[in-house]
């Protein structure tokens, strides 16, 4: 039933996302990292391999199951992510960046597993790359999907992200809203304006946005 719904809209698409966190290494055995279950980024790709699009999911690491006919690509560190995304891009039509990316990382990774000694420990951080910027700007750039979490002022944090970027669409929410949870609450944002969609499963939510994106797609020329 599930396969029905979306009803290939995206046949012949090429389709590119990422999700989960990044993994920023600190020494062998430590690292930071960003809360991000991945589970809105693995729905998004099932659901753009159900409506017929040929799918490549750049993911940080979660504990899912990679959907069936959906072809993942492992990744830790965001430099990795940005690499990995760059090589699947040619011949994609979109990309979708679902990915938690850590802004910054250690500056330097510790070689050995770091020894204990001060009360305070300061650790250098460094920018990482902004991968949906980037890509956002490529003269042959693909359609670009953004998504927005914020703690708050949802709106005006979206739209800012959405111009910043150049995005024709962008998916907002509020983390406490859907974070590690099954279902979610979100806002689509586009020239047209806001579309708040019903609270609903991700799985749910995940077809509803592909039904969006193929309508843009469609009016988009190419
Ligand atoms: N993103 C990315 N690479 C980064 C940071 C973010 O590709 N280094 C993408 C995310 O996958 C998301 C969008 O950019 O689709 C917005 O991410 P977010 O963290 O909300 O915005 P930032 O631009 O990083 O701004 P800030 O964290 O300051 O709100
Ligand atoms: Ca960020």
């Amino acid at each position: 039933l599930e396969g029905h719904f979306v009803a290939k809209r995206l046949a012949g698409c090429k389709v590119v996302l990422t999700a989960g966190p990044t993994f920023e290494a600190i020494d062998p055995v430590r690292g930071i990292t960003n809360i991000s279950s991945g589970k809105m980024g693995y729905a998004l790709a099932r659901a753009c391999a159900q409506a017929g699009a040929e799918v490549v999911l750049v993911s940080g690491p979660v504990a899912l199951p990679v959907p069936v006919g959906v072809r993942c690509v492992p990744v830790a560190g965001a430099r990795d992510m940005r690499a990995a995304v760059l090589a699947a891009l040619p011949g994609a039509q979109v990309f979708i960046s679902v990915a938690a990316v850590a802004d910054y990382r250690p500056l330097e990774v510790a070689p050995h597993k770091m020894k204990k000694k001060d009360d305070v420990l300061t650790l250098a951080l460094t920018q990482n790359p902004d991968i949906l910027a980037e890509v956002a700007a490529l003269p042959d750039a693909p359609f670009c999907v953004g998504f927005a979490a914020e703690s708050q002022d949802l709106d005006a944090y979206a739209e800012n992200k959405r111009s910043k970027k150049r995005l024709p669409l962008l998916v907002g929410n509020l983390v406490q809203d859907g974070m590690g949870a099954e279902d979610n609450l979100i806002v689509l944002y586009d020239d047209a304006g806001r579309h708040p969609l019903p609270r609903a499963s991700k799985s749910e939510l995940a077809r509803s946005v592909v039904e969006h994106l193929a309508s843009m797609l469609a009016t988009v020329v190419r």
